[in-house]
């Protein structure tokens, strides 16, 4: 990897330096710490590396990030201010236009109806359900999980 890493310098070689490391690879995708590697070769942040693994779908990833919380848009969340709290976190979390938070923890995704329109708004964070959320319960859990 370090050799691979030393013929690239310029982070517009990002993407043809991830795929020659996963050529030489006997196994597929890349860990954490390859990310981590790649990040500080380039001098961009962690978040940026996984920002280019999550948009190009093709290039496997070991571990995109650590949680993924899947804010619900379909109406009943809607009506009662989801939208608001998608901004929120994208803000709180410092996420990238691939909605990656800013230290590569958090992913972000809107997703339909949850079947909880009763408790609404709703979350899942990984496979925690969070109903009847406002921007403080939503920030309390955040901390818990993180
Ligand atoms: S609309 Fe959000 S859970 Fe049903």
């Amino acid at each position: 990897m370090d050799e691979i890493l030393k013929r690239y310098n310029d982070r517009s070689y990002l993407i043809e330096a991830i795929h020659d490391i996963l050529d030489k690879k006997d196994e597929k995708g890349l860990g954490d710490e390859e990310i981590k590697k790649i990040a500080k070769h380039f001098k961009i942040s962690v978040a940026e590396v996984l920002g280019v693994l999550t948009f190009y779908s093709m290039l496997p990833v070991k571990l995109k990030v650590k949680h993924t919380i899947r804010v619900c848009v379909s109406p009943a969340c809607y009506i009662k201010g989801s939208r608001e709290l998608v901004e929120f976190l994208k803000s709180y979390l410092g996420c990238d236009e691939n909605n990656v938070s800013r230290d590569g923890r958090f992913l972000i995704e809107e997703v339909e109806c949850l079947g909880l329109c009763d408790v609404a708004p709703a979350v899942m964070i990984d496979d925690r359900i969070v109903v009847n959320l406002d921007r403080e319960k939503l920030k309390r859990v955040i901390e818990e999980v993180r």
